[in-house]
């Protein structure tokens, strides 16, 4: 094993500034001590992540990752520690010698391990299916026809398209013959590139992918995982229907829902432009690229997933939805609307193609510029699509079906916190329906009272599920009553930390992962770690405020310490942890919220009802991001 020496290490980290190296990443926001983004490791709506500048670390309030800078660059680059200790060096210009460099990056990617030898045998594939697409009369066939639908062949380089032959045995044959590489049998087992032959005596493998145009699929830092293969029509006389296009199963390097395709080369871009493109197809993402769209990506022909969205997130807010102008196109952009929109903090757009064709058709058709014209102005919001939306097959001067359109863009309103956006739909609606905006917005209320029901019978079932609640154990304040019950929970966790052994013994046996949510409560906590490894004395626990360097955690420490919590109890520390671990500040304020909204409707006050009921629904969806 190469190592990176200690020292170097050490200087990196001293001329690396955290901030510096985190703002290439995200956009981060100066408030107080602390720079706050949107967390990149997680659905975040509210910005919880702080970098603070002076103590050189990172840490997310909600999901509680936190560390230096080589733990950010490492989570953010899916990196392992020396290649994430290489790639702060390159962020912040640390000269570092080139051999070693070279030495620590191959054995990660080319080493011995079954990883290292997987992302090999997919290189050597890719190249294999590229060169055969490129150079062979094998490929001739394929290379023309894409060439006929417009690529140029500096495309079909950048994106590293291949083709695989007719004969069954073509790549297996060709890693054999690469004599330096000598794969074991289970790796080509495991590569998916290949399904086993039925006749054990040849004890050989055929290919997976015959006859199709091959498309790599990458990982984001490049690395090919896995490859979609389009049915080429050259030699279509099977006697079955095959899928048009067939992709690797899933291995343990490729798995669909975790990948997005040119996500590696459109992601400096997504930054640059804070936005990223979804096509459909891979013909899409590519024909865009080459019409200078270079931050169009695809997901691996399934819907939006969690992962997928985490991934763009670290980019950018803004998503534009590019599908087909056709009825299946429409039913796949709701779907991600209504995902998007119920689920975390993008902001939307819409590209709308006409019926039938899809993006890469219609820059055949009316060439880039036309394309990147439409890709500028043709945007809907993500309302103004819904609103489309419902309006297909609706006659409109049926009243009944009428009325029911009115009531599903209203429904969708409630998903809307703008007000002022609001009240531009409601004008649009009263404007065509020759309605009075008082009418419409008192049927909104109704519409809006049922959402709010909902919500509260949601709410109720989930404290029913959490008791945890109702047993952590009630406690004076005196006059700090105003701490929230999280806020609490690690003050009084932290007290009987200092006090109890049995609090340490319980956190080691039951809850080894446990951390506390707020930044300082944690580094107090490790600190004091640190100080009863050294020179504790149980009887001395107040020794640790000298211990303590800096005056903001000596004020924290000093008023835990003289919180009286009287006897340990039974469950206490478990229940401290419970409330830690799952009380987000979310489910604090929803919970505020709900009150509120119940005097409100006590009181009949029904413009506050409306405004309370919008933050309670965004607060939801929130919390069904954790
Ligand atoms: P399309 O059928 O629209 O193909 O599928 P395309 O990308 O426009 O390809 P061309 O223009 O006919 O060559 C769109 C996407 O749906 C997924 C793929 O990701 C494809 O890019 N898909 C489609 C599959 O996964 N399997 C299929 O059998 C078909
Ligand atoms: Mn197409």
């Amino acid at each position: 094993m190469v190592r990176i020496p200690e020292a170097t290490v050490d200087d990196i980290r001293q001329n690396a500034d955290i901030v510096e190296v985190i703002s290439q990443y995200l956009q981060l926001r100066k408030s107080g001590q602390n720079h706050f983004a949107h967390c990149p490791f997680h659905e975040d709506k509210t910005p919880s992540f702080s970098v603070n500048e002076r103590k050189q670390l990172f840490h997310c309030f909600s999901c509680g990752r936190g560390g230096n800078v080589f733990n950010f660059i490492r989570e953010i680059d899916g990196l392992t520690y020396p290649e994430a200790i290489v790639k702060t060096a390159e962020l912040v210009h640390y000269p570092l010698d080139q051999a070693m460099v070279s030495q620590v990056l191959n054995q990660q990617t080319t080493g011995d391990s079954t990883t290292g030898k997987l992302y090999s045998i997919n290189k050597l594939a890719k190249e294999f299916y590229h060169h055969v697409l490129m150079y062979t009369e094998i490929g001739k066939p394929a290379l023309d026809y894409l060439l006929a639908r417009g690529l140029t062949e500096e495309t079909l380089i950048e994106f590293e398209i291949g083709f695989s032959p007719a004969q069954r045995n073509a790549l297996y044959l060709y890693l054999k013959s690469q004599d330096e590489h000598e794969f074991e049998t289970d790796i080509y087992q495991k590569s998916g590139l290949f399904s086993e032959n039925k006749n054990p005596e040849e004890n050989e493998f055929l290919d997976r992918f015959t006859k199709r145009i091959i498309f790599p699929i990458h990982n984001e830092r490049g690395h090919a995982i896995g490859f979609s293969g389009r049915v080429f029509e050259e030699n279509q006389n099977d006697s079955f229907v095959q899928a048009k296009y067939l992709n690797t199963p899933e291995t343990s390097l490729f798995n669909k829902s975790k990948i997005l395709y040119n996500f590696d080369q459109a992601k400096a871009s997504i930054r640059r432009e804070k936005e990223a493109v979804f096509f459909e197809g891979y013909m899409d993402v590519i024909a865009a690229w080459q019409a200078g769209i270079k931050n169009g990506i695809a997901s691996m022909g399934t819907s939006l997933t969690e992962n997928q969205v985490q991934m763009v997130d670290r980019f950018s807010d803004h998503i534009v939805l590019a599908f087909d102008g056709d009825d299946a196109g429409k039913e796949a952009i709701k779907r991600s609307v209504d995902y998007l929109s119920q689920n975390t903090h993008f902001t939307i757009e819409i590209i709308s193609f006409p019926a039938g064709l899809d993006p890469d058709d219609y820059i055949q058709k009316h060439g880039p510029e036309e394309f990147r014209n439409l890709l500028e102005h043709g945007r809907d919001t993500h309302m103004s699509f819904l609103m489309d939306y419902h309006r297909r097959n609706v006659n409109i001067s049926n009243e009944s079906e009428q009325i029911q359109y009115i009531e599903a863009i209203l429904k969708e309103l409630t998903q809307v916190d703008s007000l002022v956006e609001r009240e531009i739909y409601f004008k649009q609606l009263a404007d065509e329906f020759s309605l009075s905006m008082d009418t419409l917005e008192s049927q909104f209320e109704t519409v809006m009272q049922e959402v709010q029901n909902r919500q509260l019978a949601e709410y109720k079932e989930e404290r029913r599920r959490t008791k945890y609640q109702e047993r952590l154990p009630e406690v004076s304040y005196q006059n700090k009553a105003n701490y929230s019950l999280l806020e609490r929970a690690e003050r009084m966790l932290l007290n009987r930390l200092f006090y109890h052994e049995e609090a340490w013994i319980y956190l080691a046996r039951q809850a080894a992962d446990f951390h506390f949510r707020s930044e300082d409560f944690q580094l107090i906590y490790i600190l004091f770690e640190a100080y009863r490894e050294k020179d504790f004395d149980r009887t001395d626990t107040e020794g640790f405020l000298d211990y303590l360097q800096e005056d903001d955690l000596k004020q924290i420490v000093a008023e835990v310490f003289l919180i009286e919590l009287g006897e340990l109890t039974e469950n206490e520390i478990e229940d401290y942890v419970e409330v830690i671990r799952n009380v987000s500040p979310v489910q604090e304020n929803l919970a505020d919220k709900l009150d509120e909204l119940k005097e409100a409707q006590r009181s009949g006050n029904k413009g506050q009802q409306t405004k309370l009921a919008i933050e309670i629904i965004n607060l939801n969806k929130k919390l069904k991001n954790k």
